[in-house]
């Protein structure tokens, strides 16, 4: 393991201008760098760079981090590959060190899974090619299917024999652990007795971006049984079924040269396209498409084709993972089978140049997919067709980019004979709908959190504000943040009674204001950023900014950076809703961090009045309510609302001063 002090030395040396540099064009604007951003297709530049805070952001795609987690990103590195590189860029010679107990055991556990995986493939591919049962029924199975031995070999294919107990007693006798075995899904425990989960089934191991297996699929030989036909390994510490997909190891360099994917559904659609030469191919297996695995796909190609059956279940899972793939910004196209087809079998009827020649000419875009599916029933309907350019205009309105965007919208115009102009306010509506909503889910990337926290004075008129959204406090954190040391002038009254001048830092103000009324966070992420401050803000070598988009905790550290980026959009649209602040931020940071807190304060309050109020009436419908209690509840009532109208009365004059 590579040492603190070397991962600091590291952090320290590189400049996120000189990383980003290598792979990326950089023109000065301002106190920024500014390029085309390497993650998503632009014509017009929105990735910053900035050099004082050792960030990138992209303003299109949302993408943002560091030097590290920008070579993880764009150049596939995991977290030690990354500080390699960077450690040779800048000549630093890496110390290493031994892992903690607990960090040792944590690494012993996840390699035992891993060294008992690797040792059942072995044993159930050699029971496949070496004995009489795996001979005669596994092995003629698969090439009954038409699997050549050349392609069973690659993926490392096998079989359990159909007997109780072989594998976990052999597996026991090599000295593996009976509870590993357990965990690993390889051995299920009845009556104190452990048995083989996979007995009797052929085999399919999967294997993680590096080859190592995780876990395993497993099919019965017959399909006229009431059994499942399919079994795979539970989750456990190496295997997260909706992080991995099937045949990744084999395609991902395919799909980085061919900048393109097939998705498919099921183990064997894998291995039949991969034989008939196409390569570029990996499956969910029997779960729904994840973000995660979008994401996994995105470090190799931006581009999705969905082979599906054409299934009312098929072309149900293909609507499904097409909004989901737009929603995370690739491309993705749809190929769909003949009825009773799927690739595997398709590939097994056909050859391998048909093959290919299908997938050219019967690849389309989401666009006509739908359009075409669904417009033989609406041709002269005009209701039907409206719902249908409702649908499309609703999956358009995913696509976070909107060059891509106006592409499709074009697309669509044309082939439902609908003007653009209908088509671009229809899918505005549903970005507007769409990000109303997650604001309303607290959403943790909220570039336009101040537009909330812009609470009228009006504020202490309306009852109990109950929304739950956590933009205040993202604002008094961005705050301490961004400006942590900035200096505010405050006139307090001397022992003599005279009016003199005090300075106090940002942080030092809004920490002791918050700690002081004993207020806590909403967002978890807020408190947890907020308490690394109240901790380690007077400590000498403190940097908010490195602490946090350094931080191990991926969450809290995607926050820092949201929230150290977006200051420039977010003070653009503050001076047009408010016409006040006028200066550069950092120029007139007082009232801003005044606003901040009241406006934080405040919101705190009216959920605390809105609570007690509730108490009130809950005591007072009560059959015999307690004087007591209820003058207590009414007491703490009038404390509230006098705290309110104070702090009503500071905001707005904050606001209007
Ligand atoms: P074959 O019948 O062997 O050609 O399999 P297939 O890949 O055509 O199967 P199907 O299209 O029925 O299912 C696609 C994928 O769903 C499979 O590869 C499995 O991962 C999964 N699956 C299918 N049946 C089951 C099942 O009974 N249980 C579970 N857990 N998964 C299944
Ligand atoms: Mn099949």
């Amino acid at each position: 393991m590579i040492t603190p002090g070397t991962i600091e030395k590291i952090m320290d040396a590189a400049r996120i201008d000189e990383v980003v540099g290598d792979f990326v064009n950089l023109k000065k604007r301002g106190v920024s760098l500014i390029g085309l951003c390497p993650f998503h297709n632009e014509k017009t530049p929105s990735f910053n760079v900035s050099v004082a805070k050792g960030i990138f952001k992209c303003f299109g795609c949302g993408k943002g981090g560091n030097a590290v987690s920008f070579l993880m990103e764009h150049e596939h590195y995991t977290y030690p590959e990354a500080l390699r590189y960077l450690a040779s860029k800048y000549n630093i010679e890496i110390e290493e060190e031994k892992p903690s107990p607990e960090q040792q055991q944590a690494m012993d556990e996840k390699e035992s899974l891993f060294n008992l995986s690797a040792f059942a493939q072995k044993y159930f591919e050699n029971q496949l090619h070496e004995t009489g049962e795996g001979k005669a029924t596994g092995l003629s199975y698969f090439k009954e299917r038409g699997f050549t031995l050349e392609t069973i070999r690659k993926f490392g294919l096998g079989y359990c024999r159909d007997q109780w107990d072989d594998f976990a007693q052999t597996a026991l006798k090599q000295g593996y652990k009976k509870e590993h075995l357990v965990r690993a899904s390889l051995c299920k425990m009845k009556d104190q007795m452990l048995y083989d989960t996979f007995r009797g089934r052929v085999i399919f191991p999967i294997h993680n971006l590096s080859g190592r297996v995780l876990g395993f699929g497993a099919r019965i030989l017959s399909d006229k049984t009431n059994k499942p036909k399919y079994i795979n390994s539970a989750e456990s510490d190496i295997y997260h079924k909706s992080k991995v997909l099937y045949g990744i190891y084999f395609a991902r360099s395919p799909m980085a040269s061919l900048d393109n994917c097939y998705l498919v559904e099921g183990y064997t659609d894998v291995i039949s396209l991969y034989q008939a030469g196409i390569q570029n191919v990996i499956a969910t297996s029997g779960t729904a498409l994840s973000t995660e695995q979008i994401k996994l796909i995105r470090r190799y190609t931006s581009n999705v084709t969905l082979l599906f059956d054409s299934d009312p279940a098929g072309i149900k899972a293909a609507f499904r993972s097409i909004d989901l793939i737009l929603e995370e910004g690739l491309n993705v196209r749809i190929v769909l089978f003949p009825d009773g087809e799927d690739p595997d079998s398709y590939a097994r009827k056909n050859r391998p140049a048909v093959v290919k020649e299908f997938l050219e000419k019967q690849t389309k875009d989401f666009i006509s997919f739908k359009t075409e599916l669904l417009l033989g029933e609406v041709r002269d309907d005009p209701i039907k067709k409206a719902q249908l350019i409702k649908e499309i205009a609703q999956t358009i309105a995913l696509i976070p980019e909107p060059v891509t965007r106006s592409i499709y919208v074009q697309k669509c115009s044309d082939m439902m004979e609908v003007e653009e102009k209908l088509l671009h306010a229809t899918i505005n509506t549903f970005r507007r709908q769409k990000s109303r909503k997650e604001r309303e889910k607290t959403a943790r990337t909220d570039h336009s959190a101040i537009q909330e926290a812009d609470i009228q004075p009006a504020v202490h008129d309306r009852p109990g504000v109950t929304e739950s959204n956590d933009s205040q406090e993202k604002e008094l954190i961005r705050l301490l943040l961004n400006y942590p040391a900035k200096e505010m002038l405050f006139e307090i009254e001397n022992e003599d009674q005279r009016p003199e001048q005090v300075k106090i830092n940002v942080a030092a103000f809004i920490l002791q204001d918050i700690q002081s009324d004993n207020l806590v966070f909403d967002n978890p992420l807020c408190q947890a950023i907020f308490d690394v401050f109240a901790e380690q803000w007077e400590t000498d070598s403190f940097s908010a900014q490195k602490v946090f988009t350094e931080h191990e905790d991926e969450a809290i550290r995607q926050l820092a950076i949201d929230l150290l980026s977006n200051q420039y959009v977010l003070s653009k649209n503050w001076e047009k809703r408010h016409r006040i602040y006028t200066r550069e931020e950092q120029e007139d940071i007082k009232p801003r961090v005044l606003h901040a807190v009241y406006a934080f304060k405040l919101k705190k309050l009216e959920r605390m009045l809105a609570d007690n109020q509730q108490q009130i009436r809950e005591a007072s419908s009560e059959e015999n309510p307690s004087e007591t209690a209820l003058g207590e509840l009414i007491k703490t009532n009038r404390d509230l609302l006098s705290r309110r109208s104070l702090f009503a009365a500071e905001l707005n004059r904050v606001v209007t001063r």
